[in-house]
């Protein structure tokens, strides 16, 4: 059977972009005998082609980007350079073209896709976008397509693996964040500068990315209300151990019975018998809810070269062979064809809570703290009260956890503002949330 060339022009060749050449070289005849196709690397673009022609020679390096795109015999371009710029000018170059764009850049995704969506749209073009999102577990596939019967309700996932190799550490180490954050480093599971990562950014920007997809709307990363993990205490998660919870850093997405959106991405605690919670290291996972189907969980590695090379060129393939360019004109899921998502304000948010206060030993103290939650409305479902101990002043000072029935995250903000007043309250308290999968969303 004879084979069509495809001519790829590759923009980046760093973990992910090497990776990609990998595959293609390996599975060059499997994917020839899958597709009748020959994916042939045209150009690769990086900054320093004398440093990558030094090292793994034998590929048409170049720093000359706008030719390379241009080139006719170039058919689909791949970007794995990231960032920005020159990213988003290379992208909007080759849409221009009527080039389809395959790319795993979810932070230009959630800042820009909208308007790249729509450039492609009136240059009848289309953009791959699986790897941005989950690594190589092919989440993006499965929601705009597999799922495409499903009124989706909810989105519930761990997709930081550099948060998760963080807490994994924590948890099974008893280490403090930054004990586990170094190492994370040392095993170049996290970056020299982790803020992206750690602060919950990249998990909203993902979520940002699959909500928009799950539930037809626009969405942006400052409709998401997010807390990372730099500020997570040892203590609380041994205490939530002992509670038979573990943290872990959740992006979480909500259909309200009204259609609105809730959003949130934080350190959360799920029982130690939810699937989640299994979910270790570098590894993601994330719960879908469809009416339709129920829960489902896709687990699996989400980043890395090959997991992430995997879904780049599963894009590539489905690109090539028109599924991508159809369903990207067919189907109206995308975020340029959708209105601006109608969000829920962080304070009308409900959930459960995980309350730490730090009290000075002496009595009376309990019922001051219950009487504010009750004054909001919260009912405390559990209290734990922990052995005296000293603060970094010597006072001796009481760990009281608490955990509460839903409430709205309003009223617990307000009560703990009147709480860390009180003269018997020594540090600012601890408030986490508590979600129970799958009864929660279910
Ligand atoms: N790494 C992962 O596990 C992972 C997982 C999911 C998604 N992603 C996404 O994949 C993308 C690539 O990540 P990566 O880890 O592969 O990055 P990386 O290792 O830093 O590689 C970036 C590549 O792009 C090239 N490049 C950067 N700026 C350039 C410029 N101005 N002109 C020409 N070439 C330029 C670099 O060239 P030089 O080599 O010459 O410097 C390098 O080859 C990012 O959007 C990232 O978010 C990564």
């Amino acid at each position: 059977m004879t084979q069509t060339s495809i001519g790829i022009c590759l923009l980046g060749c760093g973990v992910v972009g090497s990776g990609v050449v990998k595959l293609l070289r390996e599975q060059r005849e499997l994917l020839a005998r899958r597709t009748n196709l020959a994916f042939d690397i045209r150009h690769v673009v990086v900054r320093d082609v004398a440093k990558h022609a030094a090292g793994e020679g034998n590929l048409p390096y170049t720093s000359n980007a706008a030719a390379a795109i241009d080139d006719p015999a170039v058919q689909i371009v791949i970007e794995v350079m990231g960032g920005r710029d020159p990213a988003l000018a290379h992208i909007e170059r080759a849409l221009k073209l009527g080039k389809p764009v395959v790319t795993a850049n979810k932070s230009l995704l959630a800042e820009r896709g909208p308007e790249l969506f729509s450039l492609a749209r009136k240059h009848g073009s289309c953009i791959a976008f699986e790897a941005s999102t989950g690594g190589g577990i092919p989440i993006i596939d499965a929601i705009s397509r597999g799922l495409v019967a499903n009124r989706i309700d909810a989105l519930v996932g761990i997709v930081n693996g550099t948060c998760n190799v963080i807490l994994t550490r924590m948890t099974r180490n008893g280490w403090s964040y930054h004990q586990a954050l170094t190492e994370a480093q040392k095993l170049g599971f996290a970056e020299a500068d982790p803020t992206l990562d750690v602060s919950g950014r990249d998990a909203a920007q993902k979520l940002a990315l699959l909500s928009g997809l799950a539930f037809n709307a626009r969405v942006a990363e400052k409709d998401i209300q997010i807390e990372g993990v730099a500020d997570l205490q040892s203590a609380d998660i041994k205490f939530a151990g002992d509670l038979g919870y573990v943290i872990k850093l959740l992006a979480i997405a909500e259909r309200q019975p009204d259609g609105r959106l809730a959003l949130r991405v934080h350190p959360t605690l799920v029982s130690k018998s939810d699937v989640l919670a299994e979910v270790s290291g570098p590894f993601n996972a994330i719960s879908v809810y469809g009416h339709a189907l129920g829960h489902a969980l896709f687990y699996g590695r989400g980043a890395g070269q090959m997991p992430t090379a995997s879904a780049v060129v599963a894009d590539l393939v489905q690109t090539a062979i028109g599924v991508v360019p159809l369903a990207f004109k067919k189907l109206n899921i995308f975020p340029d064809a959708a209105e601006p998502a109608q969000i829920l304000p962080a304070n009308e948010i409900t959930s459960r809570y995980y309350l730490r206060l730090s009290v000075k030993d002496q009595p009376g103290v309990m019922g001051a703290v219950s009487q504010v939650l009750g004054q909001h409305g919260i009912s405390i479902s559990a209290i734990l009260q922990h052995e005296v101990a000293e603060d970094a002043d010597g006072v001796p000072i009481v760990p009281i956890v608490i955990t509460t029935h839903r409430a709205q995250e309003g009223a617990v903000r307000a009560s703990l503002k009147q709480i860390d007043a009180l003269s018997t309250v020594r540090a600012p308290s601890v408030c986490l949330r508590i979600i129970d999968q799958p009864k929660e969303f279910a």
